[in-house]
């Protein structure tokens, strides 16, 4: 029997054009599963920046994607098919299948998924990549003790929101920058103890110095550019900013900066650039703490949910936009 599946391909580099545009769907022929090879059926699927960033080249990250390949991304699947002793039909795997319906995958490249009170979702926000990124760069750079002042940015995002609630649960103080005010809204329902707009008539440095008059102790860094200025500039001595993410250079030819120098020497200020990729050996340690979190209740998801693969090129752009809050995800739909 010939098996096929929908993916969602790069038809072209976008560079400063539309995103979505860039990609297209397509009908793709597969193998029938072999020995130690599973059949999955994708759920749910990671809509993630980094996918932004390779469809150009060059890339920030990783290598550029090259033109006609599936897009990458992690997920949830259903095995359909087993043929390997590690699995069986209806288990749950996380694995990274690409933006496809369905895929054929090493039983060695997949994890077995129980989901916490059949919150499949979290797999891929505050239990999955999001959240142990989040975790591994606070405890690794973070240095948290109780009482500090954290300021994270892009807090409502899925590394963001996360790395709030974990603070939250250290003791500190927390306080979010986010767009739009809806987002700062549901940032405060999550125990943010400030937040601020960054799309608000109130200019940032303003809102930072009345949110944070005596300064900031770690400053948890997803965007790079201005606002990490304005951050370093408002550091306490001995002050600790984890470089995580650079959402305002993505897309375009600008380049995240630094200031000067001498700040940085004065205020002992500790800076380092963080990727989950030098750490998988940590990932088991921190998927443990952050379902600890979630189990007594410290721990809770944001989420904007996009239907069927076909919603993925636009959902990318849309989370891109800062339209989304929390972790975006594709639900792949039976008829997809
Ligand atoms: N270092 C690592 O190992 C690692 C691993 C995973 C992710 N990351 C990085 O961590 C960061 C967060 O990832 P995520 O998956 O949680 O994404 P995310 O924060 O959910 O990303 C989307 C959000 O980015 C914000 N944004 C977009 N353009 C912006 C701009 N010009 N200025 C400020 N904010 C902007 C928007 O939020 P608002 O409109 O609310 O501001 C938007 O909703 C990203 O930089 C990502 O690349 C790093």
């Amino acid at each position: 029997m010939s098996l096929t599946t929908q993916a969602i391909v790069l038809d072209h580099r976008p560079g400063k054009n539309v995103v979505a545009e860039a990609l297209r769907m397509t009908e793709l022929a597969m193998e029938a599963p072999v020995e130690g090879e599973v059949l999955v059926a994708v759920r749910i699927l990671s809509l993630d920046p980094y996918q932004r960033l390779i469809l150009d080249e060059p890339t920030l990250v990783g290598v550029p994607l090259p033109l006609g390949a599936v897009v990458p991304g992690r997920g949830v699947g259903e095995v359909i098919e087993s043929r390997d002793d590690a699995f069986k039909t209806g288990d749950l795997v996380f694995g990274e299948f690409g933006w496809r319906q369905r895929a054929v995958m090493p039983a060695a490249s997949l994890r077995p998924v129980k989901p916490l009170d059949g919150k499949l979702t979290w797999e891929l926000g505050v239990l999955g990549m999001p959240g142990v990124t989040a975790s591994i760069a606070l405890g690794k750079i973070g240095n948290l003790k109780a009482g500090e002042e954290v300021l994270v940015s892009s807090a409502a995002g899925a590394v963001g929101s996360t790395a709030g609630q974990i603070a939250k649960a250290a003791g500190c103080r927390i306080v979010g920058i986010a767009g739009g005010s809806d987002k700062v809204r549901q940032l405060a329902n999550l125990g943010f103890d400030a937040t601020l707009d960054r799309r608000a008539a109130v200019p940032l440095d303003a809102a930072i110095d009345e949110a944070m008059p005596e300064g900031i102790d770690v400053y948890f860094d997803n965007v790079g550019g201005k606002t990490l200025e304005l951050a370093l500039q408002r550091m306490k001595p001995g002050g600790r900013v984890i470089l995580c993410g650079q959402l305002s250079q993505y897309g375009t030819a600008g380049s995240a900066t630094l200031c000067d120098s001498g700040l940085i020497l004065g205020k002992r200020l500790r800076i380092e650039g963080f990727s989950v990729r030098d750490h998988f050996d940590a990932v088991a340690t921190h998927s443990a703490l952050l379902r600890g979190l979630a189990v007594d209740g410290s721990l809770s998801q944001l989420e904007t949910i996009f239907h069927g693969l076909e919603a993925g090129p636009s959902g990318l752009a849309s989370m891109l936009a800062g339209e989304c809050i929390g972790k975006s995800i594709v639900k792949i739909m039976q008829s997809d």
